[in-house]
């Protein structure tokens, strides 16, 4: 009897573990630093803050160089993110490059990828300042190279990631299931993809005429409908031919937007929920079957709408830029949890 009894319970725990083993089979994806989720926190004042000094960088764009462009308050660059509980490791930008000579890093994405691997570059050139680097810019894809360590930290700009077709000579054809641009991302050993801002684009700026998805061509789609079926697709390359033991695949949270951002001074007491775009974005990364990492971002940068450059971007008719980030700023926080995945 108890015999049967014994073999009933050993029976029961080898079906258990085959169910926690194919829950382990199918990736959830990851975006706690070991137990450490850097979603919750708060931002500290660190005198030890800025990382650098946008001088040291002549090479950053003027759209996120806000203390050259006459910023007149140099407050906002001095905040810590300080998770509940748990710490980011310290930026060690010279052990960064030494354990990842000959790899090559690709930003892809809009002008928040431009963002985030500005800030990546000048963290590590002044990190090691007498070491080589090579900067060749480009519409489509941006090159820097630490040739010492034969590292190459790349950026392609491309605000879909899914295809966007000329059709004929004038018809922008949107193919929410097509994606050829990952014929470029296949070798690299990082990828960090980041899209959404430009799927709201409508009016004089919406960048296609139709789009399309199976066998049905629309005019238009609702956008957050769109964001879904491109990131479907994303997934589902990623799942089918990416070989996630050797390329370590990211994606950037949604970075938030402030309707108003002039003037302000050090971190918002609050922050809201995650926008409908992040919980689309996190649907599609827990259903993959490979494990991606999830930059968690958007909460942290909810608090920072003293961290946009406001009028010190671009200025002039462009106005209240409150979307991009200072540098140094928001973004070096993003970097510090992508270097302590990477570590
Ligand atoms: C540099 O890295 C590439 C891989 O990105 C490798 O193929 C090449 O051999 C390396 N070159 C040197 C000089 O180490
Ligand atoms: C940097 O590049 C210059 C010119 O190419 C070269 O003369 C110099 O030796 C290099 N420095 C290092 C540390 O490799
Ligand atoms: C495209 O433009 C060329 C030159 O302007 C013209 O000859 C051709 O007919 C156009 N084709 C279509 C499909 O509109
Ligand atoms: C989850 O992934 C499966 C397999 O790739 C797919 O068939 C299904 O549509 C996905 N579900 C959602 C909600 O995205």
């Amino acid at each position: 009897m108890l015999h049967i009894f014994f073999l009933v319970v050993k029976l029961l725990g080898l079906i258990l573990l085959s169910l926690t083993h194919r829950n382990k089979v199918h990736g959830k994806f990851m975006s706690n630093i070991g137990r450490c989720d850097v979603s919750e926190g708060n931002w500290i004042f660190d005198m030890h803050y800025p990382l650098y000094d946008i001088k040291q960088c002549p090479f950053v764009e003027k759209i996120f160089s806000c203390q050259n462009n006459g910023r007149p308050d140099n407050f906002y660059p001095k905040f810590r993110w300080q998770p509940k509980g748990c710490e980011i490791s310290s930026f060690d930008g010279r052990q960064f490059l030494s354990k990842h000579r000959g790899k090559d890093i690709m930003f892809v994405g809009d002008s928040l990828s431009l963002n985030q691997w500005q800030s990546l570059t000048c963290m590590l050139h002044v990190a090691v300042p007498e070491a080589n680097y090579t900067v060749q810019r480009n519409s489509q894809l941006s090159t820097f190279t630490f040739p010492d360590y034969n590292i190459s930290i790349m950026l392609e700009r491309n605000a879909f990631l899914v295809d966007l077709v000329m059709e004929g000579n004038d018809t922008r054809v949107m193919k929410l299931d097509s994606l050829t641009s990952s014929l470029r991302w296949e070798h690299m050993d990082v990828l960090i993809f980041d899209s959404w801002h430009w799927w709201l684009h409508n009016g004089r700026k919406q960048p296609w005429d139709f789009v399309e998805y199976g066998k049905t061509r629309v005019k238009d789609i609702d956008r957050l409908v769109a964001y879904e079926k491109a990131l479907t697709t994303w997934a589902k390359w990623v799942d089918s031919s990416v070989d996630v033991a050797k390329t370590k695949v990211f994606f950037q949270g949604i970075s938030p937007d402030h309707d108003a951002c002039e003037g302000r001074q050090g971190p918002l007491k609050t922050a809201g929920v995650s926008p409908p775009s992040e919980v689309v974005l996190e649907r599609i990364l827990n259903n993959m079957s490979a494990q991606v990492y999830l930059l968690n971002i958007n909460r942290m940068s909810q608090y920072r709408a003293d961290g946009h450059p406001s009028f010190y971007g671009l200025g002039g008719h462009n106005g209240d830029d409150c979307t991009h980030w200072c540098l140094p700023g928001v973004p070096d926080t993003w970097n510090l949890i992508l270097l302590s995945f990477l570590v």
